[in-house]
């Protein structure tokens, strides 16, 4: 009991998650258990409401487990970690600050020199493709956009781990194959430790190491499925009978279970 896994990575054991609101109390998550190895891609997948998000709030330190044990990085985690970028669901981006600044702010909260981080802020910009708008308000941005620019503050300080929240929900089909090719490529250079929620099937395993499927709330880690195409799998990926095979793998898990219907075949 109560183990440590030893050295990096992510490390969850036993982790339950209640909350108590006015209406009542929501197991939001159920002993759930989870190892992610340091420099693994792991995607988790799963219906809505399951605890996706509060399960990347407990890694991040940002509200605590009702009980069960979270590890970063072969530490307990007990307030925020701060050898870690995250992209939340929603871009959460200061309005009176341009693109630039936002991103910089990441070097402020820090404690550390906006000024010495300018340079790799314009630079990451320019890879997320929004080079010619450092110089624009939030407000001036597309949604697209919006999550972009949050990306690159997620990669200001080049952290060890990288937390993502359904990163490419709010973007177009074509933005998001492009954002996700760029982020494999990203990866592939850097190998970070990277958890990564998706309500996609498609690009859970296009992008990941390994997939985590979620079962409906509360929610538990109900299989967790090796990914084994070679990378980078840029577009042609798709057509791998292994990529076929692991899709079909997870849909048949949620009609299993009911989160997906009406598709029986
Ligand atoms: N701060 C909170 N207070 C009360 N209940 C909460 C809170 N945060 C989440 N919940 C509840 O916990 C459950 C899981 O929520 P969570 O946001 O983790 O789901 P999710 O899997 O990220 O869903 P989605 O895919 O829609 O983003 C939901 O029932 C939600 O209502
Ligand atoms: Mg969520």
């Amino acid at each position: 009991m109560g183990e440590s896994s030893g050295e990096g990575g992510i490390h969850l054991a036993g982790v339950s998650k209640r909350f108590r609101t006015r209406q009542g109390e929501t197991l939001a998550l159920d002993a759930l258990d989870l190892d992610v190895p340091e420099g693994e891609f792991l995607a988790v997948v799963g219906p809505s409401g399951c605890g996706k998000s509060t399960l990347l709030r407990l890694v991040a330190g940002l509200m605590p487990a009702s009980s069960g044990s979270v590890q970063v990085f072969g530490r307990d985690v007990a307030g925020p970690v701060t050898e870690l970028g995250i992209v939340f669901q929603q871009p959460v981006l200061l309005d009176w600050r341009d693109v630039l600044g936002n991103v910089l702010f990441q070097a402020g909260i820090r404690g550390l020199s906006e000024a010495a981080f300018r340079d790799r802020a314009l630079a990451l910009l320019r890879q997320v493709g929004l080079e010619d708008f450092a110089d624009r308000y939030p407000h001036e941005l597309s949604g697209g956009m919006r999550q972009r620019a949050s990306i690159a503050r997620a990669l200001l300080h080049d952290p060890p781990l990288l937390l993502m929240d359904e990163p490419f929900g709010a973007l177009d089909a074509l933005t998001r194959e492009q954002m996700r090719l760029d982020l494999e490529a990203l990866w592939m250079r850097s190998r970070k430790t990277v958890l990564f929620i998706t309500h996609s099937v498609d690009e859970a395993v296009l992008l990941a190491d390994r997939v985590a499927v979620m079962s409906p709330r509360p929610g538990r880690i109900e299989r967790l499925l090796q990914v084994d195409l070679p990378r980078p799998r840029g577009l042609a990926a798709r057509r791998d009978p292994r990529f076929i095979a692991a899709v079909e793998e997870v849909t048949a898990l949620f009609l299993a279970r009911g989160v997906l219907h009406g598709a029986e075949t």
